[in-house]
C-alpha cells in the first residue's frame, strides 16, 4: 500500500501545547522566565557558559558577526555548500563573502581549500556543521590561527566533535529551531559562547542595544528606570511562548537524536549494497546530530538522473530533497561575485547529486522499510 512519508515532521503535541499555557495566562509573552529556562538547559547540555535565545539561526549568525566587529572592508569565509543565510549575514554587515569549497564526502569545509582562501582581511570563518555532522574543527582551527570561528550549528543541536559539544568549538555558536531541525520552537535560534564580553554585547544587540533586558525593564526592582542604548541593536528577541516550547523540546533532544542515529545506521546497512548511492559519512568519534540523512547519487552509475530518482520516489509517497544549495550557483552570489559552477567543484557535486531521504521522529519501522525497498527497487 502506498505510504505518505514527508521529508521531516516535528514532534510537538500535548506537552508543548500545555507549556504555552503559563505565558498565555500570566500575560508575559515576550522574552522572560521561559526563555531564560530554555537558555539554561541549552547551555548546560552544550557545556557552554552562555546561551542567548534569538529569533532564528540567521539572526544568531548576524549578531555573531556584529559582535565580532565585522564590517565593510572585511572578508568572512563561508562554505560554498550551505543554506544561503550563512552567506547572507556577511552581506548584512557590508563585508565580503569569501566562499570555500566543501568535501562532497562530508558536505563540510575542505580544510585544504580553506588555507587558500584566507587573506589579511579575513575577519571571521563560519564552519558549518552541515546536516548535524561537525566540521573538522581541529584542522580548521590549525589553519585559522587567531581568526575567530563562528560555528553555524543550525543543524547541529546536540551534536559533538570528539568529546566537545557543538556550540563550544569556536568563539561563538549559532543554532536553529526551525521545524525541520531536530528540536523546534516554530522559528527560533540560539547563540552560544564562553566569552563573557561577547555574551554581554550579544545580549544587548538582540534587544535594540538596550542595557537591560525586558524583564529587568518591566519587572526589575526599579522598573521606572529607562535603559541606556549604547549601540545600534535589533529586535531579535525570542518570545516566552517559544521559550516554553523550547524547554519541553530540549528535554527530548537526546532521545530524538538517539532514535535518528539508530535509523541512520539501519539505512547505512540496508543501502550499502546500492552501488550508485553513497550513504552519509559518519565519523564514529563525533556525535552526529542527524538533522537530515543526506545521500549522494553517483550519476555515472545511477539508473537515472538524481531529479528523476526524486520524482520516482515522490510518486510512491516518499519526499526527498536536495541536501541544500551551492551558494555560488544562486543568482545573487553568481552575479555579484561573477562565479561559475566549476569554481567550487565539491559544492557543485553536492548541489547536483545530494539527496536527503526521510529521517525523523514521526516515522515508523514500516516507513523506513518502505523507503529502503523503494530505493532498492529503482535498480
Ligand atoms: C546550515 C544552516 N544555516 C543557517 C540556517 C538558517 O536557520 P534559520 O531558518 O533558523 O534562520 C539553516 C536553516 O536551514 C541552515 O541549514
Amino acid at each position: 500500500m502506498k505510504r505518505n512519508i514527508p521529508i521531516s515532521l516535528p514532534v510537538t503535541g500535548e506537552e508543548e501545547w500545555q507549556a504555552t499555557r503559563e505565558p498565555l495566562m500570566t500575560g508575559w509573552l515576550t522574552s522572560g522566565p521561559k526563555v531564560r529556562e530554555f537558555e539554561q538547559l541549552f547551555a548546560q547540555r552544550h557545556q557552554v557558559k552562555h546561551a542567548l535565545a534569538v529569533t532564528s539561526a540567521t539572526t544568531a549568525l548576524h549578531l555573531a558577526l556584529v559582535a565580532l566587529g565585522v564590517g565593510p572592508g572585511d572578508e568572512v569565509v563561508v562554505p560554498a555548500f550551505t543554506w544561503v543565510s550563512t552567506a547572507n549575514v556577511v552581506e548584512y554587515c557590508g563585508a565580503k563573502v569569501v566562499l570555500v569549497d566543501v568535501n562532497p564526502e562530508t558536505f563540510n569545509i575542505d580544510p585544504a581549500d580553506l588555507r587558500r582562501r584566507i587573506t589579511p582581511r579575513t575577519r571571521a570563518i563560519i564552519p558549518v556543521h552541515l546536516f548535524g555532522l561537525c566540521a573538522d574543527m581541529d584542522a580548521i582551527r590549525a589553519i585559522a590561527g587567531d581568526i575567530p570561528l563562528v560555528e553555524d550549528g543550525a543543524c547541529a543541536a546536540g551534536a559533538a566533535y570528539r568529546d566537545v559539544p557543538a556550540g563550544g568549538l569556536g568563539a561563538i555558536g549559532c543554532f536553529s529551531f526551525h521545524p525541520r531541525k531536530s528540536i523546534t520552537t516554530g522559528e527560533g535560534g540560539m547563540v552560544t559562547t564562553n566569552d563573557d564580553r561577547l555574551a554581554e554585547v550579544i545580549g544587548m544587540l538582540r534587544n535594540h542595544g538596550a542595557s537591560v533586558s525586558e524583564e529587568q525593564r518591566h519587572l526589575g526592582p526599579r522598573p521606572y528606570i529607562l535603559p541606556e542604548f549604547n549601540m545600534l541593536g535589533y529586535n531579535y528577541r525570542m518570545t516566552d511562548l517559544q521559550g516554553a516550547v523550547g524547554v519541553v523540546q530540549m528535554k527530548k533532544l537526546d532521545t530524538f537524536i538517539d532514535e535518528r542515529d539508530r535509523w541512520a545506521k539501519y539505512y547505512n546497512q540496508e543501502l550499502a549494497e546500492i552501488s550508485w548511492l553513497r550513504t552519509p559519512s559518519h565519523t564514529p568519534a563525533y556525535r552526529h546530530g542527524w538533522q537530515s540523512y543526506v545521500t549522494l547519487v553517483d550519476q555515472a552509475k545511477a539508473p537515472m538522473a538524481r531529479n528523476e530518482i526524486m520524482e520516482q520516489l515522490q510518486a510512491q509517497g516518499i519526499s526527498t530533497r536536495p541536501g541544500t544549495h551551492a551558494v555560488h550557483m544562486l543568482a545573487y552570489y553568481r552575479n555579484k561575485y561573477k562565479l561559475k559552477p566549476s569554481d567550487y567543484p565539491g559544492a557543485q557535486i553536492a548541489n547536483d547529486c545530494s539527496m536527503a531521504i526521510p529521517l525523523h521522529n514521526r516515522m515508523s519501522a514500516e516507513d523506513y522499510q518502505y523507503v529502503v525497498n523503494a530505493i532498492k527497487a529503482l535498480g
